[in-house]
């Protein structure tokens, strides 16, 4: 396991006021947290701190036309380029600085016109970075490439890494395709691709933009949501990754529901760091509301309110508790305990996690000591649960006990709207698996009715149909995706979980 070490000395580094390599005028604003990564933090999708970024256009050369001679060992269709240059979101995503409320936020974060995409933390999630001089990000070529790769938004290298070190090599028979399992491994760490196969890896990737890393200078600070960045949806990565949509081959079947597994518990795990780490910062920033549940602020008032029943307020009442978002899959993954006697018992991190609650809301925004004790203690039971999960064989996955496992810890929640998308998006994921390993085998074990109540259950909570195809035009943005929850009704997800529970039981 890495050892982190945050520095305080980055957590207090304000904007650097070197001129960057592009030579662009930084924002004005500090916007409340350092863009630039902590060295003593091994961020995810970064590649070899000496190495350089090649930009977009540089993998276009091979990976646009679709090759498959070229591409031996099959992971690859060498088409990857087109399709995230006409589908993916992520090739917007500088776009969408200079975009109308982009525009409308700069003026209230005391930015000029223009800034945004100027903005050192805005482009740590909004493309790749050549402003985080902490990596020695720079990008091979003159000025104006350097504009045009940064523009290109979040391309390949702020997912695979940056690839100067590998670029030449990584398609070398011998040197590096075919290579089979670990030597292959090893090659992404002595060059710094990243191995986004691995799903820990590839969550926390997703993650480090998607909810956010303070250590790696990527958060949406409150002070941003307010000035009208959109909400970031709770992210299921089997979900997002479907959404991209892929650029990779299918993946061989039980992988899924195991990548399910594992990515409940790694996003729990961020999501506590994003904690811990705030909690360390200087000059009140673990109050930055962008931490905690959104809903506990911004909700109409009512009395009697079911917050007032029993059991919702954790310490005590009228302190805003954390996002309950990542909480359900990582208990759906371990599960409760079984005690020798027969006795069913909570997991250690389910009274973990009733300590770091309690820690939170001893006192408004929480007593900073009991939350790094407690956040440590959570982070550590989850360490062992992903090494658990990891450390097992392929073949000992099943579908039909996770399914089982996910409906349960659902169905013992009060389930808000997020988390029950987060769930539907897990469900989803391991049922099609489940579908493909019964049809690989050619058995009949499969129950249509799982299917359909899956399909009712996307209904409820107004799932996204997945991407027709890899080349269908790129759908507007969704910017929406909260609206979706006004008609969400928790007791009706939840009796609907408890019949599939049932239906699992009567087989
Ligand atoms: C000179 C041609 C060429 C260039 C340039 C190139 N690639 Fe590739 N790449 C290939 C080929 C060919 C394969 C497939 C190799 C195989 O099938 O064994 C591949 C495979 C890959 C893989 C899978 C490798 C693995 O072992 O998992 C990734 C990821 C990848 N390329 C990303 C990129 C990115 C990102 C860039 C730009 C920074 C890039 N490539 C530039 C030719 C190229
Ligand atoms: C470097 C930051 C970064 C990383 C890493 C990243 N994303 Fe994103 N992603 C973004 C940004 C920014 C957007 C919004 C783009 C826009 O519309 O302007 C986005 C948008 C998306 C969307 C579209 C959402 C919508 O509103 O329709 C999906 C799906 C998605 N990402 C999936 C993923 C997955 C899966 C991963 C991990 C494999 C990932 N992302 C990794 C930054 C990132
Ligand atoms: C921690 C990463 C992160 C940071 C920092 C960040 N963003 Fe975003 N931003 C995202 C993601 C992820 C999305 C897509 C959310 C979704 O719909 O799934 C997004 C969406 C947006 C959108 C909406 C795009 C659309 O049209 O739907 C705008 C505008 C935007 N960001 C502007 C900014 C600005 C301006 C800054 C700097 C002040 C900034 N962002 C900082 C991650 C980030
Ligand atoms: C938002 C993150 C993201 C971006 C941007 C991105 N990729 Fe990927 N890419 C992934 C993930 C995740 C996988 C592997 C998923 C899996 O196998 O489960 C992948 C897989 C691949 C593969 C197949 C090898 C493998 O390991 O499965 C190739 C080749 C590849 N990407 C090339 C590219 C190229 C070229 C670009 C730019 C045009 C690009 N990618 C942009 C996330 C990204
Ligand atoms: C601890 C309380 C608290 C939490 C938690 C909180 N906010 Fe706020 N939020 C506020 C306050 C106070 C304001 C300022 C209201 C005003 O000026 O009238 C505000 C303003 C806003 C605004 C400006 C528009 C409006 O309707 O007030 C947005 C948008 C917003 N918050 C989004 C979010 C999001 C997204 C989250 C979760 C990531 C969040 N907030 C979490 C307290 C909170």
């Amino acid at each position: 396991m890495k050892v982190r070490k945050p520095s305080m000395k980055h957590y207090a580094a304000t904007l650097v006021a070197a001129a960057s390599v592009l030579g662009i005028a930084l924002g004005l604003a500090e916007l409340g947290i350092s863009a630039d990564a902590d060295p003593a933090v091994e961020c995810p999708g970064v590649g070899k701190p000496e190495s350089q970024y090649m930009g977009a256009d540089s993998c276009a050369l091979c990976h646009t036309k679709g090759d498959a001679a070229r591409a031996p060992s099959k992971l690859a269709t060498l088409d990857e380029f087109s399709i995230w240059d006409h589908r993916d979101k992520h090739r917007i995503a500088f776009k969408s600085l200079q975009s109308p409320r982009a525009l409308a936020m700069e003026p209230l974060l005391g930015m000029n016109p223009g800034d945004a995409a100027k903005n050192r933390q805005c482009l740590a999630c909004h493309a790749i970075n050549l402003t985080d001089k902490s990596a020695g990000a720079t990008l091979a070529g003159d000025e104006k490439s350097q504009r045009a790769a940064v523009a290109q938004g979040v391309s390949c290298e702020a997912c695979h890494g940056r690839s100067s070190l590998w670029i030449d090599r990584h398609w070398k028979k011998g040197e590096w395709s075919g290579l089979k399992p670990p030597l292959a491994e090893q090659r992404y760490d002595q060059y710094g691709m990243a191995n986004l196969r691995d799903p820990v890896r590839r969550t926390e990737l997703c993650l480090s933009c998607h909810l956010g890393n303070i250590a790696c200078g990527k958060f949406v600070t409150h002070d941003m949501f307010a000035a009208g960045h959109p909400p970031l949806p709770a992210f299921e990565t089997e979900a997002f990754l479907e959404q991209m949509p892929p650029h990779w081959q299918p993946v061989p079947p039980l992988s899924r529901t195991r990548s399910v597994a594992l990515e409940g518990l790694v996003a729990l795990r961020a999501s506590v760091r994003m904690l811990a780490d705030a909690n360390r910062l200087p000059g009140g920033q673990a109050g930055d509301f962008a931490i905690y549940d959104c809903a506990a602020c911004h909700h109409e008032l009512q009395i009697p309110s079911s917050r007032q029943l029993p059991g919702h307020f954790g310490g005590a009442p009228g302190r805003p508790p954390l996002r309950s978002a990542n909480i359900v899959l990582a208990t759906a993954a371990i599960g409760p305990q079984s005690t020798s006697d027969g006795r069913i018992t909570p997991s250690p991190l389910d009274a973990a996690m009733a300590r770091l609650q309690t820690a939170t809301r001893g006192r408004p925004f929480g007593e900073p000591q009991a939350i790094e004790a407690a956040a440590t203690a959570v982070i550590s039971q989850l360490d062992e649960a992903i090494m658990n999960v990891q450390g097992k064989p392929l073949a000992d996955q099943n579908p039909r006990h996770v399914i089982e496992q996910l409906c349960r810890a659902g169905a013992a929640t009060a389930l808000d709207y997020e988390s029950a998308w987060q769930l539907t998006g897990s469900l989803r994921a391991v049922v099609s698996d489940w579908q493909q390993l019964a049809a690989a085998k050619g058995s009949a074990k499969f129950d249509p009715k799982i299917q359909s109540s899956i399909e009712e259950l996307s209904e409820l909570v107004h799932f996204p149909s997945p991407p027709e195809s890899s080349t269908a035009p790129r759908p507007a943005n969704r910017g929406t995706l909260w609206e979706n929850g006004a008609d969400f009704d928790s007791e009706q997800f939840r009796k609907k979980l408890g019949e599939i529970v049932k239906l699992l039981d009567s087989r």
